[in-house]
């Protein structure tokens, strides 16, 4: 059911994307794709789309162009893939526990530990796998045009976690994921599904006391200013994902398709090469402007806790059970 505040979200998000169609664009052939993401202008993953929308108007002589809109403008993650796949907006920049509640396959992307390195992580979204789980959800009005890295997510907090006792009944903020849910869950934490965009006012104000994701969250976004406490355990490479709606690829022709793709992975491999630097230096911003401490830990301790996810996710369907060994199997 949708609520009020969704229904009107959905309603401003409709009618500001309505306004905002230019003349041009209804000249055949043109189209102005419209994507909106929560991030900031200054984040890797925005100057590659930056960088992606350049591309596609090269390829395509100007007949394909990408208008952003960042910082939540048009709505949250969840808001934006609703409007997707219902064909009023083009495209979404979100990740894979936002998208578990679209299609449950991307639930296997958020397994704990189940990557067990940057390049297991690569050769598993470039390849086969991650081709199969961009299509899955075809049939639900989107489909994943490329992903984005978003490194390792760990915890941060008010107070320090060195051992996963540490997070025994802390309000944790997780993203509105079952997956990240039962996750903090198996951790003995509390866990408090909200959006990016309220995180860093329930931190502030100690609606929640700590929150996970990758170094760049303390910078872009300044939870650094109310969390000053981060713990390397890295449970989780969750992949951002830019998504389409089916409606939209309906409408471009397999050329600007094809374009459009193709610019999309140029900027995959764009942010690929800017990723690390970027979140080295959130590391080095964070201690030396925000007094951040960042905490070695074992991160066994923290597999051991959430190992039973691993299997709890893999008996959802045999779709997911496949996938999870495929991707297991790819791991040297
Ligand atoms: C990452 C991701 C964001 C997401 C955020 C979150 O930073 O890039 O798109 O919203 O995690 O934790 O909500």
């Amino acid at each position: 059911m949708i609520n009020r505040r969704k229904f009107c979200t959905l309603t401003a998000g409709a009618l500001l994307l309505g306004k905002m169609t230019p003349s041009w664009a209804a000249q055949s052939g043109s189209h102005e794709l419209r994507l909106s993401h929560n991030l900031t202008t200054d984040h890797s993953v925005h100057k590659a789309m930056t960088m992606m929308g350049e591309r596609v108007a090269e390829l395509t002589n100007g007949a394909v162009r990408v208008r952003i809109y960042p910082g939540a403008q048009l709505g949250t993650q969840r808001e934006s893939v609703e409007l997707v796949q219902r064909g009023i907006l083009d495209m979404a920049k979100t990740n894979a526990s936002e998208l578990e509640a679209f299609d449950p396959v991307y639930s296997v992307l958020n397994v704990p530990y189940l990557f067990t390195s940057r390049d297991h992580f690569y050769q598993t979204m470039t390849g086969d796998i991650g081709r199969k789980i961009f299509q899955a959800s075809r049939s639900r009005g989107f489909e994943g045009v490329t992903f984005y890295d978003s490194g390792a997510r760990s915890f941060y907090a008010t107070r320090p976690i060195r051992t996963p006792d540490d997070l025994y009944n802390m309000k944790v903020r997780v993203q509105p994921s079952a997956t990240a849910i039962a996750m903090t869950q198996l951790l003995r934490a509390s866990p408090t599904p909200l959006s990016f965009g309220e995180l860093y006012t329930a931190l502030q104000q100690g609606v929640v006391d700590a929150a996970e994701n990758n170094p760049t969250a303390l910078v872009t976004a300044r939870h650094g200013e109310v969390a000053r406490f981060f713990t390397l355990d890295e449970h989780t490479r969750v992949p951002d994902m830019l998504v389409i709606s089916t409606a939209t690829l309906e409408r471009l022709s397999s050329a600007h398709r094809d374009a459009l793709y193709q610019a999309a992975h140029e900027s995959m491999i764009f942010q690929k090469g800017v990723w690390e630097n970027a979140s080295e230096q959130a590391v080095a911003t964070a201690k030396a402007e925000m007094g951040v401490e960042f905490i070695d830990v074992d991160q066994a301790l923290f597999a051991d806790r959430t190992r039973p996810l691993r299997n709890e996710i893999a008996s959802q369907s045999a779709q997911s059970e496949k996938v999870i060994q495929d991707i297991e199997r790819l791991s040297v």
